[in-house]
């Protein structure tokens, strides 16, 4: 089989995600990208159909071992027929736990084919230059080997001249899922005077939790605690105060250390 269109979706706040994606389609070289980035609200109201003869890569970040809760909604919508699909974790140096096998399984009911699946490593969402983990991942490394990944998921494409030849992909993970997808309702974020107002973290946040006309005003229920707004400000204005968030930072650190390897299933 040939791979000539491939359709690429993440949800990804702090970007770690929508990097692997686009090295592994690098890798991949097909004739047409589609780039399809549910991470805005507004994106994720949008539907996606996938034909058989394109090839879909779907990437999540890790929440709480698990696939994030919001992007549910949206893959409850994927409609797919027989599509060959990939789909790839970003965890921060902890455990991907079951996000993989569930975001298999997810794609399985909406029609995909899954043909590849993969975890890689990216900066922990709550790490900072104080409380690092996993700071500056994918490295290099992490993005050859993302490439690497395309050029084999073109290979096994390849191999076959029908999808129903592959035989189903095994990936790690439990059932029932363990973990959880509830996150924290905490106002955890502390806003310095360095704040310009400037409306950059209301913009990239994915659940619009913040007030556009002043940033310090957050809404917690709706907040995920991504830190997209606090990694994108500017003027570094934005932290994380002392409470649960800044409690699982400093585990974070202390517990994941050891730099992990990304794996790849085929
Ligand atoms: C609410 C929340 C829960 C998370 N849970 C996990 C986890 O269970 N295991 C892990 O290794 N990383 C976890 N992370 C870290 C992210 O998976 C990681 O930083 C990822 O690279 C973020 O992807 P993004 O850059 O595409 O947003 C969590 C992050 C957040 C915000």
């Amino acid at each position: 089989m040939n791979i000539n269109t491939v359709k690429l979706a993440y949800f990804s706040p702090t970007k770690t995600t929508e990097t692997i994606l686009h090295d592994i389609a690098k890798g991949i070289g097909p004739e047409t990208l589609d780039v399809i980035d549910i991470t805005r609200s507004d994106a994720r109201q949008q539907p996606l159909k996938v034909a058989e003869d394109e090839l879909l890569i779907v990437g999540v970040p890790v929440y709480m071992g698990r696939v994030p809760a919001l992007v549910g909604e949206w893959l409850n919508a994927l409609e797919a027929s027989n599509t060959p699909a990939v789909c790839v974790v970003v965890y921060g140096n902890r455990e991907f736990d079951d996000a993989l096998i569930e975001l298999k399984e997810w794609i399985t009911g909406q029609g995909c084919v899954p043909i590849a699946g993969a975890a890689y490593i990216g900066e922990h969402s709550f790490s900072d230059s104080g409380l690092p983990t996993a700071q500056g991942r994918p490295d290099q490394d992490d993005r050859t080997h993302a490439e690497a990944f395309g050029q084999a998921i073109v290979k096994k494409m390849h191999s076959v001249s029908a999808i129903s030849q592959f035989a189903p992909i095994e990936v790690p993970g439990n059932h029932p899922y363990k973990g959880k997808t509830t996150l924290w309702d905490v106002n955890f974020i502390a806003v310095s005077e360095e704040c310009g107002q400037c409306g950059i973290c209301a913009d990239v946040c994915p659940v619009e939790a913040i007030a556009p006309e002043d940033s310090s005003r957050i809404d917690e229920v709706k907040c995920i605690t991504c830190c997209a707004c606090i990694k994108s400000c500017p003027q570094n204005a934005r932290s994380i105060k002392p409470g649960p968030v800044n409690d699982a930072q400093k585990r974070l650190n202390t517990n994941c250390k050891a730099p992990k390897k990304p794996e790849w299933f085929l």
